[in-house]
C-alpha cells in the first residue's frame, strides 16, 4: 500500500528521525516554550531514551535544539525517562527517571534532577530519593509543583510490591531534598498494575488528578486502546499529600491515539496541555508508514484546558488561517493539502462528516469515530460523545487528526493513513 499522507506535520511537534513518546519537561521558560520529549535518536524502536528539545514563541512553529539529555551516568546509563519541569529563582529544575538495565536483565530506576540556566544546556545533580519501600523498581516520572503554603510537592507514577498500581506524593522546601508522604489517592484502588505520569492540574474550582492506568479493563465504550489516560476532579490536601476524588474515572481523549499527557502553566497562567498521540500495540507500531522515512510518532497540538461542571474542557492551539467548512448541505470537499481544519454546527440529529480513512457518524444521539487500521486494514470504532452537538472541530495535520466537541467537551485524537492524492472528505445531513 503506497500511504500518501506521510509529509511532516506543520504544527505538531515530532522527531525528525527517530522514535518520539511522551512529553516531558513542558515549560515557559525566558520568554520561550520549552517542549521536551522523550527521544529514541537512533532508531524507531523504544530501546534508548533521550530527551529531545522543541522550542516554540507560538505554540504552532518549532525549533528543534541539541539533545540535551542523553543517558550516560550510572544512574541513567539505560534511559533518561519522562519527568517535569519546575522553575525557582531563574533556573529551570528537569525531574526525571533514570533507568538502569541489571545484570539480571531487571531494570532500576532513580529519581533524578538536572538544572538549567537556559532551558538548553541541562546539568546533571544525580538521584535524589531513595527508592520507597513496599513498591517495584517500576517507579517513574515525577511531576513537580508547588502548594499555596509555598511548599513544593512531587508526583511519582509506581506499582506496589502486590502489582497494584499507584502514585506517591513527596514533599519538599528546597527542591533537592525530598520525603515520602504516602499515596496520593489512598481512597482509590483500580484494576490496573501500574499508573504511569501523573499530573495534578489546580485550576479556579477544581483540582485534577490526570494519569495513565496501564491493564484497565476494557470496557463497551471506554478504555478499549492499549493503555488509556484518565482523570478525577477533585481536591488535593497540601497537609496530607492526598488527593479526594469528587468524580468517577473519566476518559481524557476519547479518540485512538492518546497517551501520557503533560499540563504547565503558560505566561499568562492558562494550563495547556500535550500528549503522545501514541500508544499502538508493538504490531501496530511497528507497520506505521512513516518509519519508512525514518521517523516515528507526534505529540498532540497543544490544548488550552478549562474546567467546566468538573469535566475537564480542552481547544487547540491552531494556525489562523485553516479552511473552514461551511454548514453547507451534502457538501463534498477536496482536500489536496495535508494539514487544515473543519469547523462546523450541525445542529441536526443525524449527519456523517466521511472520508477514505477516516470517519465520523452522529445518530440516535451518539457520535462515533472510525478509520482503517493501518495494521489489520479492518475498520475501528470509538464512541466520542453522547448527547447533543452544536459545534464541531475536526484538524488534521499529515497523518493526525483531532477532534473537539462542543468547546472541548469531549475530544478525541486518531492517526490516519490515506493512500489518496487527494483526501475528499463528504459532509451529509439528514
Ligand atoms: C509512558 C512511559 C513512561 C516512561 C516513558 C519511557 O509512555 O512508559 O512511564 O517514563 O514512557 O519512554
Amino acid at each position: 500500500m503506497q500511504y500518501r499522507n506521510l509529509d511532516r506535520p506543520q504544527w505538531h511537534v515530532y522527531p525528525e528521525q527517530g522514535l518520539l513518546n511522551d512529553p516531558n519537561g513542558l515549560v515557559y521558560f525566558k520568554g520561550k516554550y520549552h517542549v521536551y520529549y522523550q527521544y529514541n535518536f537512533r532508531d524507531t524502536t523504544h530501546r534508548f531514551k533521550a530527551w529531545g528539545h522543541r522550542t516554540s514563541s507560538d505554540l504552532l512553529t518549532w525549533s528543534e535544539e541539541d539533545i540535551p539529555l542523553v543517558p550516560s551516568e550510572w544512574y541513567d546509563k539505560d534511559g533518561c525517562y519522562s519527568g517535569g519541569a519546575f522553575v525557582k529563582d531563574d533556573c529551570l529544575y528537569l525531574f526525571y527517571t533514570g533507568t538502569v538495565i541489571e545484570e539480571d536483565g531487571s531494570k532500576s530506576s532513580y529519581q533524578c534532577l538536572a538544572t538549567s540556566t537556559d532551558g538548553y544546556h541541562l546539568v546533571k545533580q544525580g538521584p535524589i530519593l531513595p527508592h520507597p519501600e513496599g513498591y517495584t523498581r517500576h517507579v517513574r516520572d515525577p511531576q513537580v509543583f508547588q502548594g499555596t503554603n509555598g511548599r513544593y510537592y512531587m508526583l511519582l507514577g509506581a506499582q506496589t510490591n502486590d502489582l497494584r498500581g499507584t502514585t506517591l506524593t513527596y514533599q519538599s522546601d528546597d527542591l533537592h531534598t525530598w520525603k515520602l508522604m504516602g499515596e496520593t489517592v489512598p481512597s482509590v484502588s483500580l484494576d490496573s498494575y501500574m499508573w504511569e505520569c501523573p499530573n495534578l492540574v489546580r485550576l479556579d474550582e477544581y483540582d485534577y488528578f490526570i494519569f495513565s492506568p496501564q491493564g484497565l479493563p476494557k470496557e463497551a465504550e471506554r478504555f478499549r486502546n492499549v493503555f488509556s489516560t484518565t482523570y478525577y476532579a477533585g481536591r488535593f490536601d497540601e497537609e496530607t499529600g492526598c488527593f479526594t476524588p469528587l468524580t468517577p474515572l473519566e476518559e481524557l481523549d476519547k479518540g485512538f491515539d492518546f497517551y501520557a499527557p503533560q499540563v504547565f502553566k503558560g505566561p499568562h497562567n492558562e494550563s495547556i496541555m500535550f500528549g503522545w498521540a501514541g500508544v499502538p500495540t508493538p504490531e501496530e507500531e511497528s507497520a506505521i508508514p512513516t518509519i519508512a522515512k525514518g521517523w516515528v510518532h507526534t505529540l498532540t497540538a497543544a490544548r488550552l484546558l478549562k474546567e467546566k461542571d468538573k469535566r475537564l474542557v480542552a481547544l487547540p492551539v491552531i494556525p489562523d488561517q485553516l479552511k473552514t467548512l461551511s454548514e453547507e448541505k451534502d457538501s463534498c470537499v477536496v482536500i489536496s493539502q495535508c494539514s487544515g481544519a473543519m469547523s462546523l454546527k450541525p445542529q441536526k440529529d443525524e449527519w456523517c462528516l466521511t472520508s477514505d480513512s477516516w470517519k465520523l457518524i452522529y445518530r440516535e444521539q451518539t457520535l462515533s469515530l472510525s478509520r482503517t487500521n493501518w495494521y489489520s486494514k479492518y475498520q475501528e470504532s470509538r464512541m466520542v460523545y453522547r448527547g447533543q452537538i452544536d459545534t464541531l472541530l475536526v484538524t488534521y495535520d499529515a497523518h493526525i487528526g483531532e477532534v473537539y466537541i462542543n468547546e472541548g467537551m469531549a475530544v478525541a485524537t486518531f492517526k490516519f493513513f490515506s493512500d489518496k492524492n487527494n483526501m475528499t472528505v463528504k459532509y451529509c445531513l439528514k
